[in-house]
């Protein structure tokens, strides 16, 4: 066993958490074959099936759009969208699939949004991700522009952004703005490093966590999030009754 391993084995539920409370997950890529997803029509509809044996009845796919990996736009997207719907009905699945997309803030997303418009999620909800690396230059100018257009922001997984570790006013300064934070659920399982664990405990217990995703990829990833719902902290997010995933 790893030093890590000692550090995060802590008491775990006796059954997992049941995800039909949150009803709606915001954060998956299962669209076939648009980013680092699910690759083909089975691997997506594996995944509804599997989404929806933990609870979900909605599930809004939201696959990267990133400047120059993952070029999709709007119209991709839904066109990816309406042939998954297609195949959840013909499988008489009662699960609703919905799509937005996960944007890279960089340099060009506004140049992006002002070219194909951009896919929100109900109520003008916008689902944005930042570079792992380093904090944009541009991040408070690019949030007020779209606030400008109308958007409210959502944060993918801010307990991922490790530079961050040190400096939680960063966060706050977010909070100032009316950025809602998403937590992945995977974040529970060992997948990410020991920084995003303690990131993610401080965001909680600070009632800073807006919504919970998945951020499904792959099979790997849904093992992971069914050992995932046996941790603590995630029931207690998800019965604090502070989580807004129902209203998307
Ligand atoms: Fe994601």
């Amino acid at each position: 066993m790893t030093f890590l391993s000692h550090i995060f084995k802590g008491k775990k539920l006796k059954s997992p958490v049941d995800l039909s409370l949150l009803q709606v997950d915001i954060h998956s890529h299962i669209l076939p074959g648009l980013d680092d997803g699910a690759e083909d029509m089975s691997s997506s509809i594996k995944m509804v099936q599997q989404l929806s044996e933990l609870g979900y009845r909605k599930l809004i796919a939201t696959p990267h759009i990133m400047s120059d990996l993952y070029t999709n736009t709007p119209k991709t997207i839904n066109n990816a969208k309406k042939e998954l719907e297609k195949e959840v009905k013909k499988r008489e699945l009662s699960t609703e699939i919905s799509a937005a997309a996960e944007y890279l803030l960089d340099e060009r997303l506004i140049e992006h949004s002002n070219k194909y418009g951009l896919l929100a999620m109900r109520g003008n909800y916008l689902l944005l991700e930042l570079s792992y690396f380093a904090e944009p230059p541009n991040l408070y100018d690019v949030i007020f522009q779209l606030n400008i257009k109308g958007y409210k922001i959502i944060l993918a997984h801010p307990e991922r952004y490790v530079y961050w570790y040190d400096d939680f006013s960063k966060y706050e300064k977010l909070k100032d703005r009316d950025v809602y934070f998403q937590l992945n659920i995977l974040t529970f399982s060992q997948i990410y490093s020991f920084p995003t664990r303690k990131i993610a405990d401080n965001l909680i217990n600070r009632g800073m966590i807006n919504f919970l995703g998945t951020d499904l990829h792959n099979q790997v990833q849904f093992e992971l999030l069914e050992k995932a719902l046996y941790e603590p902290a995630l029931a207690r997010i998800i019965e604090s009754g502070n989580l807004m995933n129902h209203l998307l």
